[in-house]
């Protein structure tokens, strides 16, 4: 009887494969089928609750975390498009622009998220979002409110990805680097818009130049290195 796969000298594709099996001498068709079926029934695939296989089963608790941290993606990229919408009204193109831009990164991080879960084999379940706050005293008071909203996604990543040490779920940890690090630089882009709006002290020709150079695409801190 020969081994699984080896069907004579055949090398090639599935196309070929399927010429060579009708080109079997017939005193060869009853060893070849011994040969295929056990190799198709011992495969048993596990399949997640959307029908895709899985690898590696995911934690329902870190599950949940994904899940709960997707909505939290979500909610952010609400969040800043109030605050653009706020800018907007206000004739502050340069800041409306900005957080436009970032209201769709954000969207986009919810989307990685939804991909990753569905590599993963899980369905994404999409929950409610609270309307965002559209009332705002000054520039400083958002720009206060996005530094602490960015600090508080960093840190439901550090819990999922303690989470997923815990479980010992390599692909989420690996998953969560690059969205630690992008975290990281949008905490410290944050605090250097915060910086420069409370130089303005409220002031519009302050707030102006801000938004002409966020108009040019200039939101980052200086850089020594
Ligand atoms: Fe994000």
């Amino acid at each position: 009887m020969g081994t699984p796969f080896s069907l004579g000298t055949f090398v090639g594709n599935f196309d070929d494969m399927a010429t060579s099996v009708l080109c079997v001498a017939p005193w060869s068709i009853g060893s070849l089928a011994m040969s295929l079926t056990p190799v198709s029934s011992a495969i048993q695939v596990q399949t997640g609750p959307a029908g895709r296989a899985v690898a590696q089963p995911m934690e329902a608790a870190l599950l949940e975390g994904l899940l709960q941290h997707l909505t939290m993606e979500r909610q952010a990229s609400a969040a800043y498009f109030a605050m653009a919408i706020w800018f907007a009204e206000r004739e502050l193109r340069g800041f409306a622009h900005f957080f436009k831009g970032e209201s769709v990164d954000e969207q986009e991080h919810a989307a990685q998220f939804a991909d990753y879960l569905i590599a993963r084999g899980q369905s994404v379940a999409l929950e409610a979002l609270v309307a965002p706050r559209q009332a705002w005293s000054s520039p400083e008071e958002i720009f206060s409110a996005s530094f602490q909203m960015e600090a508080d996604v960093t840190a439901s990543l550090q819990q999922l990805y303690a989470m997923a040490e815990r479980s010992g779920d390599v692909r989420t940890t690996t998953f969560l680097d690059p969205l630690v690090d992008g975290q990281v630089s949008s905490e410290n882009r944050f605090a250097h818009l915060l910086g420069r709006v409370r130089f303005a002290q409220n002031q519009p020709a302050a707030l102006l130049i801000i938004d002409g150079e966020l108009s040019e695409g200039k939101h980052g801190p200086g850089s020594l290195s």
